[in-house]
């Protein structure tokens, strides 16, 4: 086998938040996946660093009353010890506000620039002047210059989905510190992406290195044309400076986003710096030149809202600099809990180091594993589910086989093995089966690897049921048969060690204690125990308990007060004048809601009686329908202004009959009559054929 070489990186958090659930996704999906390519024999590095710069960081700082440099130090040593307790195993863990991180990412720039591929254009925004300092879109709030909705961010209303500049909303305020921002012109320096476009074209779609629907997404940007991107931001800035600017201008420094990615280089160039000499050496150039790019592997896990960073300017910055670009970057999708985007008060925004002190790690990095596919898709954690499968599946199945059989062996036999297997069928199988285990990690299905898994944990109980040592042990001349029949239980349990090793690392290695074994790779699995010792079984992990998981949500509740949430954050997606018009990328950011609360909305097939305007109300129709049940509805819809009544009497429409009545003055309102496009620029009521039957409801 070829042993690659292999770089792998998550994303980088910020440094002025805690790690909550949502970040772990990405953090036990990567780890399992570097774990499991190391498992089967490939040399892989893992690097990740704090985010360090930005606005926000600068100014939690000052709420603190510390340095930005005290404050990114102290955050750094809590995110490193959160990963710690998941067992996420960083070959290297660093910063963004790093030596390395300011020589290369001025090294970039300054290849960039002299290629041309920097430009400089005076950008008029919005700036707070008491604070004295420019705003980024998620520090100004107003009105929607669209739909007038109040209290809507500076770069998209939530209200209405439609995209604008800061400077267009209506009665702008800072959030910062309340003040009317005034418009305000400086000059920034700008990284021409669309002279990458036919590169990045021929880059997204060729070796596999993208997924389908990113692809996709990438397809719709392009179409939607690229933009140049605003890389520069004023004075007073957390970051680095940009060299090289006129000197009686005043300095400009890196955009946070700019150097960010540049920290995973970094992060790296600090390892190799730190193993120089050893027997683990690693040469930079050897993952980074351009001329390499067929040599070695990097790869980038992330989340989906940050795509366009990873898979347009990222690439179009190292392709611009002579620097490889990725072998694959992997989104996925976002963590729900209960079915619902995560929420403080319902105490399901689960801080990392509040889970840990209620639950082991370890379910979390099992659950996950059930639920990660290749796939961009969000990922729900429901609590019930979690607490039956981690103990059905883990406790339940993989411990017991162990449980089950060990203390035959160690009680009568001394611990040994018989020295055949009476069932190398059943081994080889659950032996072959790895094959297939082995490549559902490397693709990244690892629901798909967990389920192998679990068929083969269902076939030992199943064969250990089906010779009952337990009944065996009570009768006359079965000694043989009994250490045959747990020995092959122990093999098994051996195998499915070095299958979920990936996943459990604190666990499988506790079970190499007892095993006696010191290699659970995934090649040690084609040699079965036979002869071999085995040392006496300990408990290897405990059920969940549902106080426990009622005692962590408690705790979220409390523990999140305002003061402790994560601040805003510069803003993950592309600000509106970086990026290519509104985009499926902002459908992504919707505030979802679970299944559970759609099918909570009852909508049924009405018949329209009557339909009638409404004296003195000049947007109303007034309905009569028949929605099967005894007596009539009376429904009011704002659409008068497009439907004659006459149009919409004997149609077949869709009421929503379980919303609360709604006293109007001219009448109660028992429903609403749905309708699809926009109160100001047209509505149409939508309309069932005939066939549809008068009561049902729509599902
Ligand atoms: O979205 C975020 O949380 C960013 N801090 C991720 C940065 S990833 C990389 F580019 F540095
Ligand atoms: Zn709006």
């Amino acid at each position: 086998m070829k042993v690659r070489e292999i770089l792998v990186t998550s994303a980088l958090p910020y440094a002025n938040g805690y790690i909550h659930l949502g970040h772990l996704v990405e953090y036990i999906q990567t780890d399992i996946w570097v774990r499991a390519m190391k498992a089967q024999g490939h040399q892989v590095t893992y690097v990740c660093a704090d985010d360090a710069h930005g606005t926000a960081i600068m100014l939690k700082a000052q709420d603190n009353g510390i340095t930005p440099e005290e404050q990114i130090a102290t955050v750094k040593a809590s995110h490193e010890a959160d990963f710690a307790k998941f067992l996420i195993n960083f070959d290297n863990y660093h910063s963004t506000h790093s030596e390395e991180n300011k020589e290369f990412s001025e090294l970039i720039y300054r290849r960039l620039s002299s290629a041309g591929h920097i430009s400089t254009k005076d950008v008029e925004q919005l700036f707070d002047p008491e604070k004295q300092l420019f705003l980024a879109d998620r520090f100004v709030k107003g009105t929607c210059p669209e739909c007038d909705s109040p209290d809507q961010y500076g770069d998209n209303c939530e209200v209405c989905g439609t995209t604008y500049n800061a400077t267009e909303l209506k009665n702008p305020q800072s959030t910062l510190s309340g003040a009317t921002p005034v418009l305000k012109t400086s000059k920034h320096y700008f990284f021409n992406l669309p002279e990458f476009e036919q590169f990045l074209k021929d880059w997204t779609r060729s070796d596999n290195r993208l997924q389908t629907s990113v692809a996709n997404k990438l397809q719709e940007w392009f179409e939607a044309s690229l933009a140049t991107w605003d890389i520069s931001r004023d004075a007073p800035y957390f970051g680095f400076q940009i060299p090289d600017t006129p000197s009686d201008e005043p300095d400009k420094y890196f955009y946070v986003w700019l150097d960010a990615p540049v920290g995973y280089m970094a992060s790296f160039k600090n390892l190799c710096d730190k193993r120089a000499g050893t027997e683990q050496a690693l040469d930079f150039d050897h993952y980074w030149a351009q001329e390499n790019e067929h040599k070695t592997e990097v790869y980038h896990f992330i989340g989906k809202d940050i795509v366009y960073f990873h898979a347009l300017f990222w690439p179009a910055m190292l392709a611009g600099s002579e620097y490889r670009t990725p072998t694959g970057v992997f989104a996925h999708g976002f963590l729900m809990v209960n079915g619902e985007k995560m929420s403080k008060s319902r105490g399901t925004f689960i801080k990392a180091e509040t889970y840990a002190e209620h639950l082991h790690p370890e379910y979390l990095r099992y659950y996950f594993a059930s639920k990660l596919s290749d796939k961009v898709e969000d990922i729900n954690l429901d609590l019930e589910d979690f607490m039956q499968k981690v103990n059905s599946d883990l406790v339940g199945k993989v411990v017991n086989i162990a449980s089950r059989s060990a203390g035959f062996l160690v009680k009568k036999y001394d611990g040994m093995l018989s020295e055949v297997c009476v069932e190398s069928e059943l081994l080889e199988d659950i032996t072959k089966t790895g094959d297939e285990i082995a490549a559902a990690y490397e693709n990244r299905e690892f629901s798909r690897a967990m389920r192998l898994i679990m068929q083969c944990a269902d076939k030992a109980n199943e064969y250990i049921d089906a010779k009952k040592p337990w009944s065996l042990a009570k009768l006359e001349g079965t000694e043989q048969e009994v250490q045959d029949v747990c020995s092959v239980a122990i093999n098994i349990f051996r195998q499915l060690m070095v299958y979920l090793a990936p996943v459990l690392p604190e666990l499988t290695n506790n079970a190499k204690e007892f095993l006696n074994l010191d290699d659970l790779s995934f090649a040690s699995r084609n040699e079965w125990l036979l002869g071999h010792k085995i040392n006496k079984f300990k408990p290897l992990m405990q059920r969940i308990e549902e106080k426990d998981i009622e005692a962590m949500v408690e705790d979220s509740k409390a523990s999140l007060t305002q003061a402790d949430a994560p601040a805003a954050t510069e803003s993950s997606k592309p600000a509106a004048k970086d990026k290519a018009p509104a985009t499926n990328a902002d459908a992504e950011q919707t505030d979802y809601i679970g299944i559970e609360d759609f099918a909570k909305v009852e909508m049924k097939v009405a018949h329209v009686l009557e339909c009638n305007h409404v004296e003195g109300a000049d947007k109303l129709l007034q309905f009569t329908l028949d929605v099967g049940e005894d007596k009539p509805r009376n429904v009011f819809s704002g659409i008068r202004k497009f439907y004659e009544p006459e149009q919409l009497i004997n149609k077949k429409v869709i009421c929503v009959t379980n919303l609360a009545p709604r006293k109007m003055k001219f009448g109660v309102s028992e429903g609403m009559v749905l309708s699809t496009g926009e109160p100001k620029t047209g509505l149409t009521v939508v309309t069932l054929p005939d066939a549809c039957v008068v009561g049902d409801v729509l599902a």
